[in-house]
Formats: structure tokens, C-alpha cells, sequence
């Protein structure tokens, strides 16, 4: 129970990696409120995690949304008393080669993966200091280091996240914050599941353990960084990701 007693948020909690932390979250002991647009999905995550004895609530909001992720902060804040723990993981992707990104389409993935980012910290970071302290983490992506192909916007938002994370943990470490990242490499969520089965196999190729990762393997490690046992690091970005970034080719 590594967690018990603290209060945390996370958001794109309804599916994949945000699902699976805030299950684990919740069976050690922690009360997790899950921030999503998909209200159905989050409500059935917080309805499995509160019939299993744990403690969670669903809430809308849409992370790109300042209004939106001040009302998320207060409403659980206003539950639960205060804010221990963000985990800022919401994020969509969109595909397509440089030459031809739509415009429109940079423009939303920067708004949830990047801006989307800043606000949620922000705004729990705000309630942290009035606390004492806090932990977040953030959720980058290997593409935030590597240049893959057909993901210009969303690799710049996860390099920027890398860095926004940085700045964060250099500004909060006075105020008893820790600000941390990781960087999963391919994770078996809805997210790759519509990726074209060569571009599959070329990315497990890239990964030198030969496989997807697994959502709870990357919810560990989150788990990891917002307990006490990572109480002197922050402003580390945490590779979740079967070797890749340690390989430097790629066939
Ligand atoms: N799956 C991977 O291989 C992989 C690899 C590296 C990084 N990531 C990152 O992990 C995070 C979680 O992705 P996932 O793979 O679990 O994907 P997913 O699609 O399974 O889950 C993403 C969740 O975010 C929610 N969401 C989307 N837009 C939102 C918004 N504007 N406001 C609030 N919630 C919103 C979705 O409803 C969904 O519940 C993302 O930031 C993603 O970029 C995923």
C-alpha cells in the first residue's frame, strides 16, 4: 500500500496506460480521480475500482480546456480535501507524412499533448504548493527523442513535454514537488492498435526485447515515481520501452 491515504489524479484515465495506472494506483491505496472525455469508460473504470473496494471518482474534462482543468482540480480538491499526486497522461496521436500534416491536426494534438500537459500541472502544481508538496509525472514518449516517421506533431509535443517536465521539476523542487516523465516505446493500447501491421513490425523491430510493452508495466513504473521510493528524483525522463532508445540503429 504504497500510496495509501494520497489523492490522485490522472488523466486519460478511461483507457489504456491511464486505466491501468489508476487501477494499480487504487489497490495501493490511493484514491484516484480519473479525468477523460470518454465519460462512460471512465466511469466504468471508477465503478470497477470502487466494487473492488478502492476509492475513485470519473470527471469530464477535456485537458486542452484551461476552464475545464481548473473545474477538475477544484471539484477534487472540494471531494476529497487535496491534491497529492497528476499524473498527466492524456494524449492522441495523428498520422501522416510531413509533407502532407494538416495544419488543423498539429494544431490539435499540440493542444492535448503539450498544452494539454502544461495545464494539468499547473493547476494541481498551484494546489501542491498551498499543500507543501506533490508528485508529478508526466507522460512523453520515446518519439520525444527520436524522429519517427509520420508523427511530426506528436513527436514535437512529447519532446516538448520532456522539456516542459524539466523546467517544472527545477521550478516545483523548492515547494517539495517532484516532476517527472516517462517514455514508453510501443504500448498495446487503442492508440497503436489502428497502426497498419507493417508499421507494426517495423517499430518491434526497433525494440531490442522484440515486443509491444504491456499497459501495466508502464503503470509501475508511474507508480514508481509518484511513490516515496523516487523521494530524490525529479526532472527524469524514465524510459519504459524494451531498449529502444539504448539501440542507436535501426535496420
Ligand atoms: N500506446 C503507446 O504506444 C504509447 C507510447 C508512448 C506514449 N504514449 C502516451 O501514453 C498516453 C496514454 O496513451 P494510451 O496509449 O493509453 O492511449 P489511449 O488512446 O488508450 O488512451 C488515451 C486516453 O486519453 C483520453 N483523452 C484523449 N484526449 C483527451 C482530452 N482532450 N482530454 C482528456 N482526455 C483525453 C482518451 O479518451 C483516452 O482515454 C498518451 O499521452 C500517449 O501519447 C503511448
Amino acid at each position: 500500500m504504497r500510496l495509501q491515504g494520497r489523492i490522485a489524479a490522472i488523466t486519460g484515465g478511461a483507457l489504456g496506460i491511464g486505466r491501468a495506472t489508476a487501477r494499480l494506483f487504487a489497490a495501493e491505496g490511493a484514491t484516484v480521480a480519473l479525468g477523460d472525455v470518454e465519460m462512460n469508460g471512465a466511469e466504468t473504470v471508477a465503478r470497477e475500482i470502487t466494487d473492488g473496494g478502492g476509492r475513485a471518482i470519473a470527471i469530464r474534462v477535456d485537458v486542452g480546456d484551461a476552464g475545464q482543468v481548473q473545474g477538475f482540480v477544484d471539484r477534487i480538491v472540494a471531494d476529497f480535501g487535496r491534491l497529492d499526486v497528476m499524473f498527466a497522461n492524456a494524449g492522441i496521436a495523428h498520422s501522416a507524412p510531413f509533407l502532407d500534416h494538416p495544419e488543423a491536426q498539429w494544431h490539435r494534438v499540440l493542444r492535448v499533448n503539450l498544452t494539454g500537459v502544461f495545464l494539468c500541472c499547473q493547476a494541481a502544481a498551484r494546489q501542491m504548493v498551498r499543500q507543501g508538496g506533490g508528485r508529478i509525472v508526466t507522460t512523453a514518449s520515446i518519439n520525444g527523442f527520436r524522429g519517427v516517421e509520420n508523427l511530426v506533431g506528436y513527436n514535437a509535443a512529447k519532446a516538448g513535454v520532456i522539456e516542459l517536465t524539466k523546467t517544472m521539476a527545477v521550478e516545483l523542487a523548492k515547494h517539495h514537488i517532484t516532476v517527472n516523465a516517462i517514455a514508453p516505446a510501443q504500448i498495446d493500447t487503442r492508440l497503436t492498435r489502428t497502426l497498419p501491421e507493417e508499421a507494426r513490425e517495423r517499430r518491434v523491430q526497433r525494440i531490442p526485447m522484440g515486443r509491444f510493452g504491456d499497459v501495466d508495466e508502464v503503470a509501475r513504473a508511474a507508480l514508481f515515481l509518484v511513490s516515496d521510493d523516487a523521494s530524490y528524483v525529479t526532472g527524469h525522463t524514465l524510459a519504459v520501452d524494451g531498449g529502444y532508445l539504448a539501440g542507436g540503429l535501426w535496420s
